[in-house]
């Protein structure tokens, strides 16, 4: 397992491996790595010759006042934990090393897809994801990229980033990794409190009582969030939303392939979830 911190060394290893004829997989992180960042490893050691993880913890996609700086930083653990997954090398470069000075050109996600949700509460949040996954896949050249379902807005933004710019990468999406009591797993759950922690599954519970009012037969959006809006009654609701799974805009009356979304803020951390439902 090789750490490397220089884009120059980064490209010059994964060069060598693609003339040996081996296909690279990507994971970007922003490390904290838990086994929802080991299931997108995992997933790629399996499908790919060599696994390469970032862990960089972008500045460009935290807006002023966001948790910059408080954001958990465990570097020697990460490294361990990579390896033990499979990963082959870690790049890891400082923010100088990325941003040596102010960038004059970024990646700006506009349409409703950039706008909504995410876009909307986070202004310049998605711009930031974006700017910095082309740059990753610019140093790393993997033939697929790997994303968590977890930042649903995020794996979608991304897919539109690489067919818009033709990006050649596969982008492939992985499915939610979540505690047994259906807390998605998140970097962020180790800011909850004990009394935070024992609530935050109602986000897992209302995204569950969204899908049983569509299966039971609603197909009224408004009907179906404010079932989900309900069950978060006790935390500073961001969103809770029915929309199309893959352009993020409302669909009345229900049809198709649903996303559902929430956000929220338990004190001074922010947690986002969504599932996926088909009506018929
Ligand atoms: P980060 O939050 O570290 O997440 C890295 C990847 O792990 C993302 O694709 C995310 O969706 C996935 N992930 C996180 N929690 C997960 C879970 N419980 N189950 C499955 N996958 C999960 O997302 C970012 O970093 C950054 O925005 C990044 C893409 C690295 C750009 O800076």
């Amino acid at each position: 397992m090789e750490v490397i911190t220089t884009i120059a060394a980064a490209r010059a290893t994964l060069d060598e491996v693609r003339a040996r004829g081996e296909t690279v997989g990507f994971v970007p992180t922003m490390g904290a790595l838990h086994d929802g960042h080991g299931a997108l490893v995992e997933r790629a050691a399996a499908e790919r010759d060599v696994v390469a993880v970032s862990v960089f913890v972008n500045p460009l996609q935290f807006g002023a006042g966001e948790d910059l700086e408080r954001y958990p930083r465990p570097f020697e653990r990460d490294v361990a934990l990579a390896g033990r997954l499979g990963a082959g090398l870690v790049f890891a470069p400082g923010v100088d090393e990325m941003y040596p000075g102010p960038l004059v050109t970024t990646v700006s996600v506009g349409g409703p897809l950039g706008s909504v949700l995410e876009g909307a509460h986070r202004p310049g949040h998605l711009d930031g994801v974006a700017t910095v996954v082309a740059k990753l896949f610019n140093v790393a050249g993997p033939s697929r990229m790997y994303f968590g379902e977890k930042d649903w807005q995020q794996l979608c933004v991304v897919r539109r980033l690489a067919a818009d710019l033709s990006f050649p990468v596969e982008v492939i999406g992985v499915p939610t990794v979540r505690e047994p009591d259906g807390l998605a797993l998140s970097s962020r759950n180790v800011h909850l409190t004990p009394d935070q922690r024992a609530a935050a599954p109602r986000l897992s519970q209302a995204l569950g009582a969204g899908r049983d009012s569509i299966a039971a037969g609603s197909r009224d959006p408004a009907h179906v969030e404010a079932i989900m809006a309900g069950r978060l009654e006790p935390f500073e609701l961001d969103y809770a939303v029915v929309v199309d799974a893959a352009t993020l805009t409302r669909v009345d009356p229900l049809r198709g392939e649903l996303r559902l979304l929430v956000a929220a803020r338990l004190g001074a951390t922010r947690l986002i979830d969504n599932i996926g439902v088909v009506a018929p």
